[in-house]
């Protein structure tokens, strides 16, 4: 990696990222360098996923050239020392977010993540994991409570749990700018909220939630709290420990990992007592044909041959984050994203989903331009070789809440450069001269 701890740097442990850092980190990313339409390739789609640096491709590569075996199986030396890296692997994840590393469930991204919880809750209620099981156990009168914010990823499980469990699903309602109603959330949550679901920061608004409210309000309650961190793990210092959730979920790729690789953070106490979602090899201690015993946790929800090059290469991504020092990144983004925000509102035309929201962002905004379709302001920006992401984000409620359908985001991560982010509010504003002049 090529940006160096001089004490010049490491006196500024606080502050955002240089021009100067920033063009050394992007020289770790080899796509960064390529032209897409005939321009220098403008990334702001990280929020969708992230680019990944060379230590992050060599170490995926480097353990299918010299370590490739499947882990926990074999007793031959390749098997072990796959075994070794794999868990490696799982402790620098523990170690990011805060947790121990029995504590970290290996899954393929966030969304299979939030679906084990939800169908481990299930098979409890369906009287699998016995007593140890039962504060599982959901009944008719028992809710469940999330946010009209969420990615799909964040509801449709909960939704689902709620239909197999005869459970009742409650929404935290948002204010007329999209904040969450916290007053609405304080008489939502009550004695029969049995598990609170929240996005710690929205894919949409790109701000960071006040959650150590919703957490005070569940623990009144002894309702468990679900973390979705997906679009907070890249972006900020993560401790789980200190934001008291039970779970959390995020996913490697969005924090230059690579896809099918993603994490369940679970309390020891609680995973102990969940019953498994997937099952076969790997999660078991003794079968017979009619019954089976479980290993505990991690093990037990994590069945079949795991993703162990994928595995290795998050831990490389975590290990290049950390180097650069993740309260710099959240530095980084929080001015890029307040630069995005206040560039794109003060167009005539544009506006800002969340614009007036008073709550600390990373470096996520999403517009809607007015009489302009977002596709076609994407299309606009890609012809000048900006990747934006348009559509609904997975956030249909959201939207639908906001009054629109659909609205165009763009989303920074450590290796955006000022000039990019200029980039896309000039952008805007030339789409905007370009359909009208075109009307
Ligand atoms: C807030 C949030 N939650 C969950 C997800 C789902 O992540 P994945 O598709 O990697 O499972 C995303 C991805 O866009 C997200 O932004």
């Amino acid at each position: 990696m090529s940006i160096s701890g001089g004490t010049d740097e490491a006196a500024r442990s606080d502050s955002a990222l240089t021009d100067a850092e920033v063009q050394r980190l992007r020289e770790d990313f080899p796509i960064l360098q390529t032209q897409v339409n005939g321009h220098p390739l403008a990334y702001l789609d990280s929020g969708a996923t992230s680019q990944r640096p060379l230590a992050v491709l060599d170490a995926e590569r480097d353990f299918a050239s010299t370590l490739n075996a499947a882990v926990h199986r074999g007793a031959h030396t390749l098997a072990a020392e796959a075994t070794e890296v794999f868990e490696d692997a799982r402790a620098t994840v523990a170690r990011f977010v805060g947790a121990d590393d029995g504590e970290i469930v290996w899954t393929s991204n966030a969304t299979e993540a939030l679906n084990l919880i939800a169908y481990s809750i299930s098979n409890a209620a369906s009287g699998r994991g016995g007593a140890a099981a039962e504060r599982f156990r959901l009944r008719e009168g028992d809710e469940i409570v999330t946010t009209e914010m969420e990615h799909h990823a964040n509801l449709i499980p909960w939704q689902e749990l709620a239909a197999r469990t005869g459970a009742t699903l409650r929404v935290i309602p948002l204010d007329d700018d999209g904040a969450l109603r916290l007053d609405v959330a304080a008489e939502i949550i009550g004695p029969r909220t049995r598990l609170i679901a929240v996005t710690h920061v929205s894919n949409v608004l790109g701000v960071i939630n006040p959650v150590s409210t919703v957490v005070s309000l569940a623990r009144e309650v002894g309702a468990l709290v679900v973390l979705d961190a997906c679009q907070s793990a890249p972006h900020l210092p993560l401790d789980v420990r200190a934001l008291d959730v039970d779970f959390a979920v995020l996913s490697g790729h969005k924090m230059l990992g690579p896809t099918g690789i993603g994490a369940l953070y679970g309390r020891r106490e609680l995973l102990e007592a969940m019953p498994p979602f997937l099952t076969g090899g790997s999660m078991i201690t003794t079968v017979t044909t009619t019954e089976a015993e479980y290993l505990p946790p991690p093990q037990r929800f994590e069945a079949g041959t795991q993703r162990v090059s994928q595995a290795v290469a998050l831990a490389a991504a975590i290990d290049y984050l950390t180097a650069v020092g993740m309260p710099r990144i959240a530095a980084h983004e929080a001015a890029f994203g307040r630069r995005l925000v206040d560039g794109l509102a003060a167009i005539d035309g544009v506006r800002v989903l969340g614009a007036g929201i008073d709550l600390p962002r990373v470096g996520l905004a999403s517009f809607d331009v007015a009489g302009i379709h977002s596709h076609d302001v994407g299309q606009f920006l890609d012809d000048r070789g900006i990747a934006v992401r348009v559509g609904h984000h997975c956030a249909q409620p959201l939207h639908r809440r906001l009054g629109i359908i659909s609205s165009t985001r763009a989303s920074t991560y450590l290796y955006t450069t000022e000039a990019e982010v200029d980039a896309v509010i000039d952008g805007v504003q030339a789409a905007i001269d370009f359909f009208r002049r075109g009307a």
